[in-house]
């Protein structure tokens, strides 16, 4: 009452009365967070000796899961599309944990010839890879084709973790225990499956149910590489990191990308983002788990019902092979 009899006279005014109240409850979405996100500090988990790859690491919550990965003694590759954007990214790493061992490495995840060449480099570098996320992501794109007449931002999304993770499969056995991670996101429940998508075709699509519609492929996806690794070793997951203030919107209207910002107040910061990303990367209680699906809680959900379905994953999985034209050699 004091308080607000205080705030309330002409001195203050209503425009601090506001700014005191947004404070607050930036305050309690803080607290709310810092009870609810993982607690980090204590996972003792050690990565010395260990090689971890986060695509998209130039920025948002790629950034912010290889700093956290380094600190933790691993040798982490930064795939990064932008060799200049990497560079930034390294620098801005190395700077903040001085030990940290950091490669940089191109690729664009829409192209697969590129996805191709950087496996070959990657593979002749780390003979073992432990870790990979698959983070790199684009949304609000309109429809476009790529070169290689695949949909932009299903080839981003779906296809070039699809071929990645698929090309990088031995060095992830060899590693005798290791894991894979695909950043989802809960929007993919909007989204429907329709392999015609990968390649322009199919059913229309409304503004952004591309990025849905990618995002439920990339979950369904899960279940059956997990299926498939079963026994090896190597575990699968996929997790949402939460609704994250990061340049994910820029592709975005300005009228969107506005109210993002003024949400920015409200919502995760990379870093808070990246906390159910490193759990599903690093808790211990996960060993052996696998083909999961993880809310930004960090608790297994059950995904979208068609994410759910093995026959859809195993078709899906057929169509990826033809169009990616993976053969038993690789
Ligand atoms: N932010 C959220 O609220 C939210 C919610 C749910 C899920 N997610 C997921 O979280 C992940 C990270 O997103 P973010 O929010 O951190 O977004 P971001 O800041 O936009 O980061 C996306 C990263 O992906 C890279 N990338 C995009 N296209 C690429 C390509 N063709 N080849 C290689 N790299 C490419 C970007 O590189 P450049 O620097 O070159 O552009 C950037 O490093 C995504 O999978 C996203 O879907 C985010
Ligand atoms: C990640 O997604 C790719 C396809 O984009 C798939 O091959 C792989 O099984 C998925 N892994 C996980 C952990 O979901
Ligand atoms: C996928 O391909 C395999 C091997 O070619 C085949 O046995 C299986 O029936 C196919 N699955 C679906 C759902 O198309």
């Amino acid at each position: 009452m004091l308080l607000w009899s205080l705030v309330s006279t002409h001195v203050w005014g209503p425009g601090s009365v506001l700014l005191i109240l947004v404070f607050l409850l930036r305050l309690s979405v803080r607290l709310w967070y810092k009870c609810h996100l993982w607690d980090l500090q204590h996972c003792c988990t050690d990565l010395t000796g260990k090689t971890a790859v986060v695509t998209g690491a130039t920025s948002g919550i790629g950034k912010a899961v290889s700093q956290e990965l380094a600190r933790r003694g691993a040798r982490v590759i930064l795939a990064c599309r932008n060799r200049e954007r990497g560079q930034w990214a390294l620098a801005e790493i190395q700077a903040a944990s001085k030990d940290a061992c950091l490669l940089l490495g191109e690729v664009d995840l829409s192209s697969m010839a590129s996805i191709r060449s950087f496996a070959q480099w990657l593979l002749q570098e780390c003979p073992e890879i432990h870790l990979l996320v698959n983070n790199a992501a684009v949304c609000g794109l309109p429809k476009k084709l790529t070169p290689e007449g695949l949909d932009l931002t299903f080839a981003t999304n779906y296809v070039g973790p699809f071929l990645l993770t698929n090309l990088l499969q031995g060095a992830l056995q060899r590693a005798g225990s290791a894991r894979v991670v695909n950043v989802s996101s809960f929007m993919h429940t909007s989204g429907y499956i329709d392999e015609e998508h990968l390649t322009g075709a199919g059913r229309p699509l409304t503004f952004n149910q591309n990025y849905y519609c990618s995002k439920l492929l990339l979950t369904s996806f899960t279940g059956e590489l997990a299926r498939r690794l079963q026994g090896t070793g190597v575990t699968v997951n996929s997790v949402h990191p939460g609704v994250v203030y990061t340049k994910i919107m820029n592709q975005f209207p300005w009228s969107y990308r506005f109210l993002f910002w003024l949400s920015s107040f409200f919502i995760k910061d990379p870093q808070q983002g990246a906390n159910p990303i490193l759990y599903v990367s690093l808790a211990k209680e996960l060993d052996g788990i696998s083909g999961k699906y993880f809310s930004s809680s960090c608790v297994i959900t059950l995904p979208h019902k068609a994410a759910q379905d093995p026959h859809v994953a195993q078709s899906l999985w057929n169509a990826s092979v033809k169009l990616t034209h993976l053969n038993k050699a690789d």
